[in-house]
């Protein structure tokens, strides 16, 4: 166990300071244990503690950094917008430059409605609740769709968790929710196809939109049947409800645009976040113009921002995606997951009996490790709850060895192009070697 005094007295000044002494609650490391580190600085795959501890970063700050920490053309773009300053409260070249890049990137990926127009917002919390204003102005309806375990930021009305028994209506999963909020919100499991036929047979009429992560990588990684994601996409159009693909993670992460289209699903808004701000706070949303244009101060929709398109953070995400533009970052990320997939399996066959419970998902640069003899799951519910508490140790001895996960069972990991073939491999036989065996019952 390396010595952390630093951050430890960082973290007790912290706690006084401010709320659990974190900016954001998973910083906590509440369901792992332990305080948390505080990070002095980074680059590449690589971030260092405040007593000069290094570890690998299989986190990358929740996403944004697909080009790994302090990529040197991200680095170089910001510094030359700073230098002519921090923020006009005006428009900008760069706003013009990322939407560009954006809605070049989704055009003409899938036949649907063509995605003209992007509103910057400067995270991705607000781009959802932008984009459902968005959906309940167009419609004049009242409802949302949302999907068990999906998170798609802390807004009001997304705060929200599946009644009890057969009733879909959301109840609020944080204090503070007026449950009056938090009913206009119905919630049904993901992969269930019973589950969707009602809900639009009930509530169609109502339903502003649905809205799901195309691939939900925050409750674990469950990608969906491309069946189910297409009968929503169906049901969505007969009901004249929008459908909302929210991108945040998974936006530029897969391939240069949206993964929704990938999977060839349409959906006729999209929110992003994370990888189009490089590491600066940059959220999106992106559709077409008859439905954009709705946004003050064209339409009634109102929406505003004193730092939306900053001109540092357009910088930021135009060199992200400048790089992420010829394609080849995806295949360098494809070819690390799948020397994580080789190397893994091959520490478990060797182990045979002693190999631990351990199952995971990945796809390209994103993957979940689900601690448990059980399938790999599809909806929330199916999640095996020892997973998590398995987590903590495996969590606790890779942190000891110099390699950093998210602090939660329930997160994925990410990968970045500056990540190399050794450290995804060492990764692998340290969760081999680590995680719990199949014996260890923990309640
Ligand atoms: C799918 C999804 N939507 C929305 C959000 C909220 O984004 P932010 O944390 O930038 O507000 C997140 C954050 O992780 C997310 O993963």
């Amino acid at each position: 166990m390396e010595s952390r005094p630093a951050s430890a007295a960082l973290f007790d000044r912290a706690r006084h300071l401010m709320p659990g002494g974190v900016s954001s609650p998973v910083r906590a490391f509440r369901s792992v244990g332990g305080t948390p580190l505080f990070f002095e600085r980074a680059a590449g795959s690589h971030f260092w503690d405040a007593d000069g501890n290094e570890f690998v970063d299989f986190c990358l700050s929740w996403g944004p950094l697909i080009l790994g920490h302090a990529n040197p053309a991200v680095v170089e773009a910001v510094q030359r917008s700073a230098a002519k300053g921090l923020s006009f409260g005006a428009c900008c070249a760069g706003e013009v430059e990322l939407a560009g890049r954006i809605v070049d990137a989704f055009a003409g990926q899938h036949p649907r409605a063509a995605f003209e127009q992007v509103r910057f917002v400067s995270s991705g919390t607000e781009a959802v609740m932008t984009a459902l204003r968005l959906a309940r102005g167009a419609s004049g309806r009242p409802l949302v769709l949302k999907f068990d375990g999906g998170y798609h930021g802390h807004s009001d009305s997304l705060l929200v968790k599946a009644g009890s028994g057969l009733a879909t209506l959301g109840t609020s999963s944080s204090l503070g929710v007026n449950p009056a909020v938090a009913a206009d919100t119905l919630v049904i499991p993901l992969d269930d196809d019973e589950a969707l036929e009602e809900v639009f047979r009930s509530h169609g009429p109502q339903l502003a939109a649905a809205i799901i992560e195309p691939l939900p990588a925050n409750n674990g990684l469950l990608p969906q049947r491309p069946e189910w994601l297409t009968r929503l996409r169906e049901l969505c159009t007969q009901h004249a409800a929008l459908l909302i693909f929210d991108e945040v993670i998974t936006g530029f992460r897969l391939g240069f645009g949206g993964y929704g289209d990938a999977l060839g699903v349409g959906a006729d808004l999209v929110t992003l976040g994370k990888i189009i701000g490089g590491g600066m706070p940059v959220g999106a949303v992106v559709g077409p113009r008859s439905l954009l244009e709705q946004l003050a101060p064209v339409g009634g929709v109102y929406q505003a921002g004193t730092l939306s398109g900053n001109p540092v953070a357009m910088a930021a995400g135009c060199a992200t995606l400048d790089l992420l533009s010829t394609g080849e970052p995806y295949q360098t990320l494809e070819d690390l997951g799948q020397t994580f997939d080789d190397t893994l399996n091959a520490e478990l066959t060797e182990l045979g009996p002693d190999a631990p419970a351990l199952a995971w998902q990945r796809r390209g640069s994103l993957l979940w490790l689900h601690l448990s003899s059980a399938a790999l799951p599809r909806r929330a519910s199916a999640i095996d709850g020892q997973s998590a508490k398995r987590y903590a140790p495996l969590h606790k001895a890779l942190l000891d060895e110099g390699q950093y996960l998210a602090p939660s069972a329930f997160e994925v990991a990410f990968l970045s192009t500056a990540h190399n073939h050794d450290q995804v491999r060492t990764l692998a036989r340290s969760i081999a070697r680590h995680a719990p065996r199949p014996e260890t019952i923990l309640t």
